[in-house]
């Protein structure tokens, strides 16, 4: 036998390495673009989503603005609807505020309980909050309800995602 030739067994050793290898990196490949992939997605300015809510109709009364837009988590869509209270504050600007209690999350209604008018009332704990979203002192939510970034587009109201004040 020649230095050249191969033994069967070393031939099987080459070729089951191979097939091994390539059967390995078929498997890794996609569990690691599925790992990096949302990591490298760049975000789009989709981030607003535009309502039904004319600018030129927002008043100083809030009022419920309900919106629907689809939310991508990963390689997964879900249709989701959110909701946020908006109105013009004494200086003119819009405010909107998200309607999730910052107590333990249930939903606030505005001007809804005839003991407090004019508030923002949470029927789970009796929470209160004034006009402008800040807590009422005494009462279970301890900060803020949060506030959507806003913009116009085309004379419509276009909302971000709800941060807590401050960071908005
Ligand atoms: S969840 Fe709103 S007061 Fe408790």
């Amino acid at each position: 036998m020649s230095k050249k030739d191969i033994t069967r067994r070393q031939f099987l050793n080459y070729t089951l390495t191979g097939v091994g290898g390539f059967m390995a990196s078929a498997i890794s490949l996609p569990m690691l673009r599925f790992a990096v992939d949302p990591v490298l997605q760049t975000k789009e300015d989709s981030d607003y989503v535009v309502t039904d809510k004319k600018i030129a109709d927002i008043t100083n009364e809030p009022v419920r603005v309900d919106f629907a837009f689809e939310q991508k988590d990963g390689w997964y869509k879900s249709n989701v609807t959110n909701t946020a209270w908006v109105f013009k504050d004494e200086n003119g600007k819009i405010v909107a505020l998200s309607p999730v209690c910052t107590h333990l999350g249930c939903m606030v209604d505005w001007n809804t309980n005839k003991k407090h008018p004019e508030q923002f009332y949470c029927p789970c704990h009796d929470g209160l909050y004034k006009k402008d979203g800040t807590n009422v002192e005494g009462t279970p939510p301890t900060r803020p309800l949060d506030v959507y970034p806003y913009k116009e587009v085309d004379g419509y109201l276009a909302l971000g995602k709800a941060k807590p004040r401050g960071e908005a």
